[in-house]
């Protein structure tokens, strides 16, 4: 007897144009087109096994080793029977194909960074998702058409089916037709983009994105500003920032819309606070560090952007990784040593610094902790299929 599965990964995402408010809730289409950097998977990644059988009485999945529910006409219930439709009609052309799209599917995930690092694993896992039922049912669907699926388990997973520098049109129909994500540019186009994520320490429970953004589009008026005046002209600019490989430009305009996301999730009625003190200052620091190299007559060396949480992403070109990362050690001193998967420091450990000309008073010292780790990684590729000694269900069709 044959045995039906496949195993794919996928790449977190960070917007540098955000996505805020949906025109339609249920399909999950947007306010506002967005775009985003694949980040590297040799880092951060979801990674899940799918696999049909005739023996199985229901579909199930688990999450990190625990079974989530698949509620009937909830997000992935939505998913999986999409891909299940798309399935059948291959098996409609294909009379020999096998008819798994009338099995019930078993599906493991896993992401590869802690849920406690407070980094948004639904792009990664509803991308992976996607990828391992089309793996296992032989779709011939482009990323493109598998974004429309991925996009109605969470909006920003669409842009997750793509590596390098994604755009998730808006679209216009209706029916989410048109509201899928498109390659910008392959990453090979622009290695050098790396990105630094700080991870700060949070204890309270945050709104999330989902009902934070429906409240913005139901009480904010700079909303509608944004969606109408700003974006659109942002999206043209930054397309073309990324194709010059300018990044003076790609890092103002990233850090504008980060700017005006956190200004719009303020307008809303009652106030969203997803930044803290401690995103405050590595502003600060960012901006200091920019300024140096402005007055000196230089380009913005790095680009800072939040999501709906007070984590930092910082993006920069290679070269000036080590000096950011010396700078926010200096700052926000590690418990732990800096993993440095890129080898900048040669072993020797971060001593912690600014470059020359840098206000110090721009910012505190805080103390061990604030910032939980750093984690360096750079512009990745898309979904990968894996082989079989990566699965993640055993032989008896259960996680192994
Ligand atoms: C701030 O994609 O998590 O990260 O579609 O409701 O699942 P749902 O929301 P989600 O929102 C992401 C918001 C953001 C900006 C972005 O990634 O573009």
């Amino acid at each position: 007897m044959s045995l039906y599965q496949a195993t794919a990964s996928a790449p977190v995402n960070i917007a540098c144009i955000k996505y805020w408010g949906k025109r339609d809730t249920k399909l999950i289409l947007p306010t506002n087109s967005s775009l985003s950097v694949t980040l590297d998977q040799d880092h951060l990644r979801s990674t899940t096994t799918s696999r049909a059988d005739p023996s199985f009485s229901e579909d199930k999945l688990w999450l990190n080793g625990k079974l989530d529910e698949i509620k009937p006409g909830g997000r992935l219930w939505t998913c999986i029977s999409e891909m299940k439709r798309m399935r059948k009609e291959v098996e409609d052309q294909k009379p020999n194909e096998p008819k798994l799209s009338a099995m019930h599917v078993h599906i493991c995930s896993h992401n590869n960074f802690p849920t406690a690092a407070g980094l948004a694993s639904s792009a990664s896992g509803f991308a992976a998702l996607v990828s391992s039922l089309a793996a296992l049912y032989k779709l011939p669907a482009s990323p493109s058409t598998l974004s429309l699926i991925a996009r109605q388990g969470s909006g920003s997973a669409c842009r997750s089916l793509f590596g390098g520098f994604v755009a998730w049109e808006m679209g216009s129909s209706p029916d989410g037709s048109d509201s899928l994500a498109v390659e910008v540019a392959p990453r090979d186009h622009w290695p050098e983009i790396h990105a630094l994520i700080c991870v700060v320490s949070d204890d309270k429970k945050g709104t999330s994105s989902t009902s934070g953004m429906q409240r913005t589009v139901e009480t904010s008026a700079l909303l509608q500003h944004r969606i109408k005046h700003v974006v659109p002209e942002r999206m043209r600019a930054i397309s073309a920032a990324i194709k010059e490989k300018n990044f003076d430009a790609f890092a103002r305009i990233t850090m504008q819309d980060s700017n005006q996301f956190h200004a719009v999730a303020l307008d809303t009625d009652p106030p969203i606070f997803y930044m803290n003190d401690v995103s405050r200052a590595i502003i600060a620091l960012v901006t200091e560090y920019n300024r140096v190299s402005v007055e000196a007559g230089g380009k913005l060396k790095a680009a800072y952007t939040y999501d709906a949480g007070p984590n930092a992403v910082i993006y920069t070109p290679q070269e000036n990784v080590k000096e950011i990362v010396d700078m926010v050690v200096k700052y926000f001193p590690q418990a732990q040593p800096f993993k440095d998967p890129f080898g900048l420091f040669k072993g020797a450990g971060v001593q912690g610094g600014v470059v020359e000309g840098f206000n110090t008073a721009v910012a505190k010292q805080f103390e061990v902790g604030a910032v939980k780790t750093l984690i360096h990684t750079r512009v990745g590729d898309g979904p990968r299929v894996l082989g079989e000694e990566e699965a993640l269900l055993g032989a008896n069709g259960l996680p192994k």
